[in-house]
């Protein structure tokens, strides 16, 4: 069952993946979601072939996917879909997004699968069984020093979080290598995993956002958490994605921040 599994959230993400990119540069229609938040046409035509496409092999599975309201199947399969991740930086055509499928068992995430359609990068994990890029092995980086650290990170919406992380990011600012704004939380999470960034934070995150990329963290032998340090769920909102080694050092910088 679990390859059959991964054969299908390949597929459907690397079907979404095409879809976006291949309207990447064609003229779109844009909706206004809420206060600096966007959703395109190519949203929309990436989540129908995704569900189109799992719902064809399990009818009876349930889906959270971003833009459609939760389907209750009748069985312990959740799939957690974000068509495109990276809406905003898609609608300014910055070619860095994402489409993420993640399967979840009884609440627990079993698959997580990535798809980057412009460096046609296949991000994937399975619980137990370590992360890939392609059919590369994906291990975290070595660095162990904040001074030498790239962090990710991307800006809540809401105007009062940002305000409030104002004092925290200048901490940041003082104390890490330097500061990447990836654009795509997946994106993020699937770089640290690959080593490509020691830590990614984000303060408002929804189930689709983190579910596939903190199980490739973990299994590329990354730490997630939530800012507390209690550890991630789906519900989480604000995470904490790191190469383990410098994990704390980081939850400590940002031990006075709620965000809530
Ligand atoms: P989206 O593109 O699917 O909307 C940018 O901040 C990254 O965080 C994107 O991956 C964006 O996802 C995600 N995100 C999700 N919820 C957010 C929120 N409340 N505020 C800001 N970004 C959010
Ligand atoms: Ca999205």
């Amino acid at each position: 069952m679990e390859e059959l599994f991964r054969r299908v959230a390949f597929e459907a993400a690397i079907k979404a993946g095409n879809i976006t990119a291949s309207m990447l540069e064609k003229p779109r229609e844009v909706h206004q979601k809420g206060p600096r938040d966007i959703v395109t046409d190519a949203d929309f035509a990436a989540e129908k072939a995704i569900i189109e496409t799992i719902t064809s092999w399990f009818p009876e599975h349930s889906i959270c996917s971003e833009e459609k309201p939760f389907h209750q199947g009748n069985s312990p399969y959740t799939w957690y879909i974000d068509p495109l991740d990276g809406t905003t930086n898609y609608f300014h055509r910055l070619p860095i997004f994402c489409t993420s499928v993640a399967l979840a068992e009884r609440g627990e995430v079993i698959l997580g699968v990535v798809y980057e359609p412009i460096n046609k990068r296949l991000f994937w994990a399975e619980k137990g069984h370590g992360a890939y890029l392609n059919d590369k092995p994906l291990r975290v980086s070595a660095i162990s020093s904040l001074e030498d650290s790239l962090l990710g990170l991307d800006l809540p919406r809401l105007q009062a979080l940002r305000v409030e992380f104002g004092a925290t990011l200048q901490k940041l600012i003082e104390t890490v290598g330097t500061i990447r704004a990836v654009g795509s939380a997946v994106l993020g999470l699937c770089f640290v995993a690959a080593g490509w960034l020691e830590a990614y934070l984000h303060l408002s995150l929804k189930p689709w956002d983190l579910a596939a990329g903190a199980l490739i963290v973990e299994e590329a032998g990354g730490k997630v958490t939530q800012l507390g340090g209690k550890p991630w769920t789906i519900e989480a909102k604000a995470l904490l994605a790191s190469n383990g080694l410098l994990h704390e050092q980081f939850l400590r910088i940002l031990e006075n921040f709620t965000g809530s």
